[in-house]
Parts: C-alpha cells; structure tokens; sequence
C-alpha cells in the first residue's frame, strides 16, 4: 500500500477517528480544513498536520498533491464538498448518510463518474466483528428462519442541535438509522422491499429547538419487511430528556432456533476500544457467551478505501449505491410517518 496525501474536511468528533486511523494504515493528512480554526487547530498540533484552512475549496485548490477528500462534515455539506473534490480530481470517502436527498446523490455520481475519481461512503460499524459473526450465524442458519431483528437507539436531544434540523440533518431516521438498515441487509443477505414507520416529534418543546422552524422527526418506531419473510424493526428517539438515563441500544435477533442479544451497541461500533465485547448467545435451552472480538472498524475502513483507490479492491466497503439505497429506506419511513401507510421499496 502506498502513501496516499489526504485533504481532512471538518475537524470535529468524527475527524478525530478518521485522523487515527489514516496515520494507523500509513496515510499522510497534509491539511484539515475548519470552519472553526481552534478546533482545526487542535487537530493540527495533536496529529502534527502540515497545513490548516477555513474553506475546502481554498484546501482543494492550494493542495494539489492530495489525492484523497475525507468528508467529516456535517450532512448538508456532503454533497457540495464531494462535487467540489471530484472536480478537482481527487477521490473522496464521504462520512455517512451519503447526502440529504436522492437528487443530492444523484449530482454526486455524475461528478464522480465524469471525474472517473472513487468514492465511498464511510459505514464503519458494518465492518465491525459484531456484524460479521452475526453475519455468518444467520447465514449458517443457526437460529432458522425467518428472523426478527430488534434495534433499539435511545437518547437525549442532541447536543449538536442542528441534528434536529429538518432542512440540515433531518433527524435519526436519516442520521443514524442507516446503520441498522445497512446492518440488517448484511446479516440477512436481503433486500428489503416494505417499510412501514409511525412517529412524530416529540422534543418539540425544547427550549433549545425553538431555533428551528422545521424540526425533523424525532421519534419513531419503523418496520422493514425483506423479500425473505425476516422482519426489522427499529425503536428511534433523539427526543429524551437531558441527562436521561434511559439507554437504549440492544441489538437482538430472534428465530425459532433460538437468538442472540448484544447487551449494548458496543459490538458494532469499535472506535478505539480494547474492551472486549460478548454476544449472549441462546440455542434451543442453552444460553452462552460468546465473545465477539476486537477490531478497529475505522482503520479497517481506511485501509479498504486505499485499496480501493489502488485498485487492489475493484469494490469500496460502502459504494455511492448503497448509500443512496440506504438513503431511500429512510425516506420512505419518512414518507410512510407523513401517509401513515406502508411505502414498497
Ligand atoms: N460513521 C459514524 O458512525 C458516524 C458517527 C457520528 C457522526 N457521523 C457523521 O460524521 C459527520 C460529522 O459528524 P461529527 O460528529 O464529526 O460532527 P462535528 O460537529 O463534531 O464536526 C463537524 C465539524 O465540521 C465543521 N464544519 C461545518 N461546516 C463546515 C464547512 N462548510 N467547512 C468546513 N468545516 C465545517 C464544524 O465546525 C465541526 O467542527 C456527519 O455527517 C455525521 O453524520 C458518522
């Protein structure tokens, strides 16, 4: 693997992994770029990155020897900064959800297909050894079929309150619930082809929401039918109370052979842990541990981008067409909460 030169678009909490796990595979950052210069700044002296910028255009241009965007930006500037990077010829791993809607996408692929530049979408945690061993147990039919899925994200409103934002982030639905979707196509090896959501917003008066005059949904509980008879069903709320104790986050799929509980989400999102995680395991009468494993899903993800730009790979990890399929699985919840019917995929 060579030495690839990598533009950090956005230097907040995702940056930071993305940083780690660039110099972990032998990757050289040469400018992280910041609306906000201190927190670029920090970025800067603790990973003794060469350059620093305010504006990934001024970044794109000055950096010519780069040939890699990593997109750490929040959701409304997805798409933009991946135009802009293709444009100029360098090919961009782009932090997930892919974009703010299918026409979004879709101006996403002309550029990089007339650019002929690579590009994934960053959905580190379906690299995570959780999801491969439920993966393989699924497949290897140990708990039969069909199968229910159960994913269960509960907290606070978010402390980065444009997350509420219906224009910007558009809420859990299309922020995060992309995780289990993508989580559960990979298990299962099947594609889903109904969703059914209800749910509304139930943060509404947060003093600290007041600021925007679309808020996103909140809250919902979404079932995903796949062509396979399996069944997902996901409980969402970003709607909690401050400080709430209520936590949310178990992972658990049933069969008539049996099932498994994660316990917590831990398993499938392995940042930089070394705390080793078990799946509770339950066959017929038996109940087991099972330890699920250590990896670092983030330098896995680094590691699978360069092989891709290097063709060693002829696939990413995450390609533009599964973000934008994951994409639509979240709209249609939208769309079925609006209708309060079910939407074909
Ligand atoms: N893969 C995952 O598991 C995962 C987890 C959390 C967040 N994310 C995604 O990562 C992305 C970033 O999230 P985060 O949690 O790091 O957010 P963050 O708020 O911590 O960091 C984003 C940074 O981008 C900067 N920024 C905003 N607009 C900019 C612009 N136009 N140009 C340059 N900098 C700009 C902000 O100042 C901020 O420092 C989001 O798309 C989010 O959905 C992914």
């Amino acid at each position: 693997m060579g030495e690839h030169k990598v533009i950090l678009v956005g230097a907040g909490d995702m940056a930071g992994n993305h940083i780690r796990a660039w110099n972990e595979v032998g990757q050289k950052v040469v400018a992280v770029v910041d609306v906000d210069q201190e927190r670029a700044s920090r970025l800067q002296e603790t990973w003794s990155v060469p350059k620093r910028y305010s504006d990934y255009q001024e970044a794109i241009d000055q950096e010519e020897d780069a040939d890699i965007v990593d997109v750490c930006v929040p959701l409304r500037w997805h798409a933009p900064v991946t135009i802009y990077a293709a444009d100029h010829k360098k090919h961009v791993l782009c932090e997930k959800p892919i974009a703010r809607s299918l026409e979004e996408v879709d101006s996403m692929q002309l550029a990089i297909s007339r650019n002929n530049v690579k590009f994934a979408v960053a959905h580190q945690r379906n690299l995570s050894p959780g999801v491969d061993l439920l993966r393989r147990w699924v497949q290897e039919g140990k708990f039969g079929r069909p199968l229910m899925l159960y994913s269960d994200g509960l907290a606070q409103v978010r402390p980065k309150r444009f997350m509420h934002d219906k224009e910007n982030n558009n809420g859990p639905i299309v922020d995060t619930c992309i995780h289990q979707f993508l989580m559960w196509e990979t298990i299962l090896q099947a594609k889903p082809v109904r969703v059914y959501a209800q749910g509304g917003i139930i943060a509404r008066d947060h003093p600290a929401l007041a600021q925007f005059s679309h808020l996103a949904v909140d809250t919902a509980t979404i079932t995903v039918t796949f062509e396979t008879g399996d069944v997902g069903v996901m409980n969402i709320s970003w709607g909690l109370p401050d400080k709430t104790r209520l936590k949310g986050n178990v992972e658990r799929i049933i069969g008539p052979k049996g099932g498994v509980d994660s316990g917590t989400a831990q398993e499938f999102n392995p940042a930089y842990t070394s705390d080793e995680t078990k799946f509770r395991l339950f066959l017929g009468d038996q109940e087991e541990s099972v330890s699920v494993g250590v990896a670092n899903a983030f330098a896995l993800q680094a590691k699978a981008f360069v092989d891709y730009v290097e063709g060693t790979q002829s696939k990413p990890a995450t390609d533009l067409r599964v973000g934008r399929h994951l994409l639509e699985i979240s709209l249609a919840a939208l769309s079925s909460i609006e209708s309060g019917e079910p939407v074909r995929l």
